[in-house]
C-alpha cells in the first residue's frame, strides 16, 4: 500500500492598506526571512491577472471605474478562482502564502464606495479562506499619494485623496482577531521588523 507523508497545512498571510504603502516592498522581504527558515512559501497578489480581476483593472486605469455593484461580481468571480486554483492547493500542499490585497479589500474599497461592509464580509467569508494574519500597513493619506506621485505612475481612478481617506476609515474600523495594525511610516528596516515580531508572536516562526 502506497503512504504517502501528511502535508502540514501552510499559513495564510495577508497585506492590506491603500496604495502607496509599500506592501509588496514588505512581502518580499517577510518572504525572504521565511525561505531562509526553511518554509516554501508563494507570494500573489488580489486583483489577478486572470479575465475578472483585468475587468476591474482595466476599467480603472482607463480613469473609469465600473458600478459598485460590477466590481463587487467581478471580484467576487475573481477571488473565488484564485481561492480555489491556487490558495487553497498551495496551503494544503503545506506551502505559505503571502497575498497583496486579498477581501479585506473589498470591503475598504467596495465599502467606501457605497456598499455594507458586513454583508461583503459574509460574501466572501462564504467561500475565501480566513487568513491566519492579516496586517493592515496605516500611513497618512498624503505621505501615501507622495509616494505614488514619486513612482509616476500617473493615478488610476481608485487613487484620489478622499476616497482613499474613506478606505483608510474603513480600514481603521475592521475589527478582526487576526487583523494587526502597523504603522508603516518608518523605514523599511522598522516596518519588516514590526512584521516579524507579530509573525513570530501568532505563527512562531
Ligand atoms: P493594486 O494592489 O493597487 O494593484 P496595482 O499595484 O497592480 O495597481 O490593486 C488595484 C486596485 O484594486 C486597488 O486600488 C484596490 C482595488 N481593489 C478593490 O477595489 N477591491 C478588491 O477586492 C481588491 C482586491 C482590490
Amino acid at each position: 500500500m502506497e503512504s504517502e507523508t501528511p502535508h502540514l497545512r501552510g499559513s495564510l498571510i495577508v497585506f492590506e492598506g491603500i496604495d502607496g504603502t509599500g506592501k509588496s516592498t514588505q512581502i518580499d522581504l517577510l518572504a525572504r526571512y521565511l525561505r531562509a527558515r526553511g518554509l516554501e512559501v508563494e507570494t500573489d497578489f488580489e486583483p489577478t491577472r486572470g479575465p475578472w480581476g483585468m475587468k476591474v483593472r482595466e476599467a480603472a486605469l482607463s480613469g473609469e471605474r465600473l458600478s459598485v455593484e460590477d466590481e463587487i461580481e467581478c471580484l467576487l468571480q475573481d477571488r473565488r478562482e484564485h481561492v480555489r486554483g491556487f490558495i487553497e492547493p498551495a496551503l494544503a500542499a503545506g506551502k505559505w502564502v503571502l497575498l497583496d490585497r486579498y477581501y479585506l479589500s473589498m470591503m475598504a474599497y467596495q465599502g467606501a464606495s457605497g456598499a455594507n461592509v458586513e454583508q461583503l464580509r459574509e460574501m466572501n467569508e462564504e467561500f475565501a479562506t480566513i487568513p491566519d494574519v492579516a496586517f493592515w500597513l496605516d500611513i497618512p493619506v498624503e505621505q501615501a499619494l507622495q509616494r505614488m506621485n514619486a513612482r509616476g505612475n500617473g493615478h488610476d481612478a481608485f487613487e484620489r485623496e478622499d476616497f482613499l481617506s474613506a478606505v483608510a476609515g474603513v480600514y481603521s474600523g475592521m475589527e478582526m482577531p487576526w487583523l494587526h495594525r502597523i504603522e508603516a511610516d518608518g523605514t523599511v528596516t522598522d516596518v519588516q521588523q514590526r512584521i516579524r515580531e507579530v509573525i513570530l508572536q501568532e505563527l512562531g516562526v
